[in-house]
Formats: structure tokens, sequence, C-alpha cells
């Protein structure tokens, strides 16, 4: 089940659309005039053709997105239709690439924890059997949606995916070996920190929101979608910290040294993702 879920090709080709707001910089040349379509040519041609009742090009522009091409991540999202929707600068493309890159990573290194973890946890305390499965599946959820979106904008992987596959396998094997404390204090160690990565992108992106408000713009429904995404996986992983924390985390001998170390190097990762 593990090497099912560690692979793209495994996604359900039914699966939801991902919001598409770093795509069309990858696929088409950027010109002079304000972009205000987030929509590949080739997606908005085939809308129109397969409806006669489909918004025109240009009439896509003005709605800023059309529903009936992305009816599974709009439709939460009231549309921003009145507000032209802010083109993003490079430094902010490249900040959500190396977030997203680094977010993909990570939920992998997530998964392989657990699934070293949980078998030599549940030999020995069967009653947290259904706990581990809960956390793995969350994180494979989070794994298989930042796979979604680094396919659909084109957003490298980073190279350095088979080290953390190591470490994280690794690092899953031996606080499960040192037992159900040292495990639960990896969990709080390794969420503390990825808890405040995504924190950071929330920050980002609202900031971002803001100012674009106060320029009468807006960041399009394809990027508040993706920052509701990113608070509710956020606050799966501090729903993990709790988990660990109420199964005797800070009971890990050494605490101090077992978290301290982990955050260390979950920091390292993240760091060094973001830019290789
Ligand atoms: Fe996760
Ligand atoms: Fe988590």
């Amino acid at each position: 089940m593990a090497a099912r879920l560690l692979t793209p090709r495994a996604l359900p080709r039914n699966a939801p659309q991902i919001p598409d707001f770093l795509a069309p910089l990858t696929v088409t040349p950027r010109t002079t005039t304000p972009r205000t379509c987030l929509l590949p040519r080739q997606r908005r041609t085939q809308s129109t053709a397969a409806n006669p009742h489909a918004p025109t090009p240009s009439s896509v522009a003005s709605s800023n997105l059309s529903p009936s091409t992305n009816n599974a991540t709009v439709s939460s999202t009231p549309l921003s239709t009145s507000k032209p929707v802010h083109e993003l600068s490079q430094e902010q493309r490249s900040f959500l690439s190396s977030a997203l890159r680094v977010n993909q990573t990570g939920e992998l290194a997530a998964i392989l924890i657990y699934a070293a973890q949980t078998p030599q946890l549940v030999r020995s305390h069967p009653h947290l059997r259904p706990l581990m499965k809960h956390m793995y599946d969350q994180e494979a959820g989070h794994y298989k949606f930042f796979n979604q979106v680094l396919a659909k904008h084109r957003v490298r992987p980073t190279a350095m995916t088979p080290v953390w596959t190591a470490a994280a396998s690794f690092l899953g094997w031996s606080t499960g070996v040192l037992g159900r404390e040292a495990a639960m204090a990896c969990t709080e160690a390794v969420e503390t920190e990825i808890g405040t990565h995504y924190n950071e992108q929330v920050r980002v992106l609202l900031d971002w929101s803001e100012k674009c408000k106060a320029r009468g713009e807006s960041l399009g429904p394809e990027l508040d979608e993706l920052v509701g995404e990113l608070r509710r996986i956020r606050d799966e992983e501090l729903e993990h910290l709790d988990h660990a924390v109420e199964n005797d985390a800070k009971e890990a001998k050494p605490y101090e040294l077992l978290t301290e170390g982990i955050r260390a190097g979950c920091r390292g990762a993240i760091w060094v993702s973001e830019r290789v």
C-alpha cells in the first residue's frame, strides 16, 4: 500500500483538479499586457468547443476563471469576478515553487516515517494501530495533493528525494526501535517544524492577498483555494503533534537531544530542498 502511494502514477485519473496559478507562466510566453486569465490557451479552446455556451477567451479573462473547467476546485471558493487578478512576480513564483517542493518531499518523508514506525509500535502497543493508520492516511492525502500540484504547475521535485527517502525511513525505523515515547517525540519534532513551515506559507500568501486588495486586485480563486488547503493540512499536522504529546512524547529519553536533533534535521532538509 505504501509503495502504491509513493508514486504519482498511482494517482487516480479522476482526481480533483488543483488550482492552476503557475502553469500559464510556463506554457505561454509572457506578454507586455497584464495577464488576467489563468487558464492555458489550449484548455480555454477545448472548453469553448465542447460547450457553445462556454465563455469565450475574452469573457473568461474578464471572469477570472471558468467554473465549467474547474468545478472541483472552485466550488467552495467565491469567485473574485470584479477585480483583476494579480500577476505573480518572479520572486513570488520562486517562493511558491520552493515552498511546494518542500511540501511534497516533506509529506513523502512523513509517510515513510510512519510506515517504518508502525509495525514496531503496534506490535508492542496494539491500541496505537488506529491512530497510526489515521495519521498515515492523512499524510498520504497530503502527499497526493502536493504531487498533483507539482505535476499541474510543473514544479520540479527536489533532487534530494532519494536522500530524504533513506533518511526518513531510517528515522522512522530507529525511533520505532527506541519505543513508543521516542516515536511520538519524533512526530512531535517533525510536526512542529512542518507546522511552522505551513504557517509561514499561509502568512506570506495572506500578506500578498492584503496588498492585492489595497491595489484593487485579487490573488484569484486558485491561490485563495491553495491558502485554504494549506490551512487544512497545517491543522492536520498540528493534530498529529497533539496526538504525539498525548501519547507521552515528552517521556522520551533523552527528550531534548532527540527532539532538538530531529528539528534541526528538518530545518536543514527544508533549507536544502528549497534550493536543490
Ligand atoms: Fe502531512
Ligand atoms: Fe503530519
